[in-house]
């Protein structure tokens, strides 16, 4: 199936599989995969390491004078993208319970979404994008042909995130995996700036009893449907 030259916008609650999901679609379309939530969390991982976050506080002055010439990229390795920080990759340590513990009221600061979104548009020049995250069919690109808003089971997603985890080497509390994820979901979707919600106009993807196959078969149809192909 030829899908054409379109931006497909990808949102939804946290550990609904929206990174699986896009990451598929690109390899099967030949679409460039970007993952937003790593942008926050980079940004996250950059005020940790340089004490502007401490029991939880967050140096907003300090973040806002040193944003501007923050170094976040991402680099295509080996088909996947990978994001990094200056000259050094940090795909892995951007995925650690303690960012994803303040990465949420990082990302709830307008100066440091206006940073994400700027990097995310200059990144997706070109086109034929498939993008994940929080606001991206409502904010980053509200006129993307295709939108999807996932959705699934909190038990479900938990587990999802937990098993990530242990696959890398961490040895995660699955209550503590519970907690942080509805604890995310909550100041994800009531934030000022861009909070999470579903655009009026993308299609719904409860995917907490299917399979990547049928996933895929899902947005087979989606597409057909919504660009009148036939095959
Ligand atoms: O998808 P993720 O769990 O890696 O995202 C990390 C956090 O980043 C998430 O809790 C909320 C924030 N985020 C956002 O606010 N807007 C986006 N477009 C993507 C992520």
């Amino acid at each position: 199936m030829t899908v054409p030259d379109i931006t497909i916008a990808i949102d939804g609650y946290s550990s609904t599989g929206k990174s699986t999901f896009a990451k598929l679609i690109a390899s099967t379309f030949g679409f460039l995969y970007l993952d937003s939530g790593a942008m926050y969390r980079g940004v996250t991982l950059f005020a940790m390491e340089n004490g502007m976050i401490s029991d939880g506080t967050i140096d907003e002055k300090a973040l806002e004078a040193s944003i501007g010439g923050l170094d976040l990229h991402f680099r295509r390795d080996e088909g996947a993208t990978r994001l990094w920080l200056g000259d050094r990759c940090i795909e892995s340590e951007i995925r650690t319970l303690a960012v994803s513990g303040m990465v949420s009221p990082v990302s709830a600061i307008p100066f440091v979404r206006a940073f994400v979104d700027s990097r995310l548009h200059s990144f997706s020049e070109g086109g034929r994008v498939v993008m994940d995250g929080r606001d991206i069919g409502t904010t980053v690109f509200p006129n993307a042909e295709l939108k999807i808003f996932m959705v699934a089971d909190d038990a479900v997603r938990a587990q999802r995130r937990f098993d990530e985890m242990v696959a890398k080497g961490q040895s995660p509390v699955f209550e503590d995996v519970l907690s942080n994820l509805r604890e995310r979901d909550y100041i994800d979707s009531h934030r000022e700036t861009s909070p999470l919600r579903q655009a009026e106009d993308a299609f719904v993807l409860d995917n907490s009893a299917m399979t990547l196959e049928e996933e895929l078969i899902w947005i087979r149809g989606i597409i057909q449907g919504r660009f009148g192909i036939l095959e």
